[in-house]
């Protein structure tokens, strides 16, 4: 897949930006604060709508034209899919509420045709590296989790709507827990939920069963030649609710342990979520809240048997993201069939000779890669020539003449 042509009306700083965008590697040059960063979080939202970078999407659209009534943030992707030129178009619309507030609308259009937002969400393919990710494996468990849901979501439309929908199921399961833990009443009535928010439930369990376990294999490869074989990464996935029962008499399980949990079908998974979910009833409702299912899982990142989250070195989280991200992109196009457009956000700058080498060597791979830079001299003179090089200013693009 590649991106042919980008146009940004009030997204962030750019008050207008049109762009044909070169069809291997951009080499994006900018000081800082001239738009580097929002304009590869802008192809990024159109693949997945949702930032990593901002809270919310209000924050996307240029404050200036906030100030207006009426506010509109436009962006437009032309991009080639299976031999097929397609136009995406994401409108942010801003406007009032009728009570002296504003509220903002999403307006998506895929090949001129209005379409729910749900329903669009990878079909154009990125993968974004940002220095300031780390927090995927530095934070909490809800930054991997959102981790996996972004990356699964682009390549399994069923996958978003099993987690849209066990989302709202678990909304409207919390809320009644709440109430029969205040006001007592029939428990029966949790059986609908139940039954949803096992079967979608199931569904999500199952396929990250199946994309941790891929993405280890992409990443191991990777992970071995940036770091020149001195370290092995293990992805460990632990769901919330577990479809296996613990190995007898082993209480806990050192993380290290990788279980092998394919080859269960996503309903024996559901008959066993509901089950659990029979057992527990009771204390759920005097807790008021779900406690367990997707919502809670985890997936910890292991290098050399270390776990990172833990007990990372700054480097050593750097270079495990990045080989994640890395694996995504090969994931992507076993699952999809079609190159994802790679976006790194100065990420030379923090790598080492050998992982730079490493990875100036894998982007010969990718169909396109759009990489920002503050300082041209970070990438080898032969790397230079094969890209085009365009530098940004306040927002504006122009192409840099040949000379390296
Ligand atoms: N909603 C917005 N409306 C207008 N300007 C914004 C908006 N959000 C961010 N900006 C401004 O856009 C500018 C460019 O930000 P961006 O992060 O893209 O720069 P950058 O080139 O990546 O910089 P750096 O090298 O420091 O990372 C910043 O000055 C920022 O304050
Ligand atoms: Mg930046």
């Amino acid at each position: 897949m590649h991106l042919s042509h980008l146009s940004l009306t009030n997204f962030r700083l750019f008050s207008r930006l049109d762009m044909d965008v070169p069809r291997r590697i951009l080499l994006l040059m900018g000081a800082n604060a001239q738009g580097k960063t929002s304009l590869l979080e802008a192809i990024f939202y159109m693949a997945t709508f949702s930032s990593f970078h901002a809270q919310n999407d209000r924050q996307l659209l240029n404050f200036i034209a906030t100030r207006e009534n009426l506010s509109v943030a436009r962006m437009i992707a032309t991009y080639q899919r299976q031999d097929r030129v397609h136009r995406l178009e994401v409108r942010l619309i801003q406007d009032s509420n009728g009570n002296g507030g504003a509220r903002l609308r999403k307006e998506v259009l895929l090949d001129g045709v209005k379409t729910p937002p749900i329903q669009v969400i990878g079909h154009l393919n990125a993968v974004i590296f940002l220095p300031q990710m780390t927090g995927v494996l530095e934070d909490g468990p809800a930054e991997r989790r959102r981790y996996l849901d972004l990356l699964i979501s682009q390549a399994q439309p069923a996958y978003t709507r099993a987690l849209s929908e066990y989302s709202q199921a678990l909304t409207q399961r919390n809320a009644l827990l709440k109430l029969l833990n205040d006001r007592g009443g029939d428990s029966s009535q949790l059986i609908y939920w139940d039954e949803l928010l096992a079967s979608r439930g199931a569904l999500l369990i199952s396929a990250r069963i199946d994309a941790i376990q891929e993405l280890e294999q992409f990443a191991k490869r990777i992970h071995e030649q940036l770091t020149g074989s001195s370290e092995v990464i293990r992805l460990i996935y632990q769901p919330s609710y577990d479809p296996l029962p613990p190995p007898q008499g082993q209480f806990a399980l050192p993380i290290q342990v990788q279980v092998q949990r394919n080859g269960l079908t996503v309903e024996k998974i559901k008959v066993g979520f509901l089950e659990r979910l029979g057992k527990v009833r009771n204390e759920e409702i005097s807790r008021g809240v779900t406690t367990i299912g997707p919502h809670r899982d985890e997936m910890r990142v292991l290098c050399n048997g270390i776990d990172l989250t833990d007990f990372g070195s700054r480097g050593q989280i750097r270079t495990a993201l990045l080989s994640l991200k890395l694996a995504e992109v090969d994931w992507l196009k076993q699952k999809t069939g079609e190159w994802p457009i790679l976006l790194l956000d100065e990420t030379l700058a923090e790598l080492d000779m050998q992982r730079r080498n490493y990875l100036l060597n894998y982007l010969e791979n990718v169909e396109q890669v759009i990489l920002t830079t503050t300082d041209m001299n970070l990438f080898p003179p032969d790397f230079r020539e094969k890209c085009e090089r365009w530098q940004i200013v306040s927002g504006s693009v122009e192409k840099l003449s040949n000379e390296i």
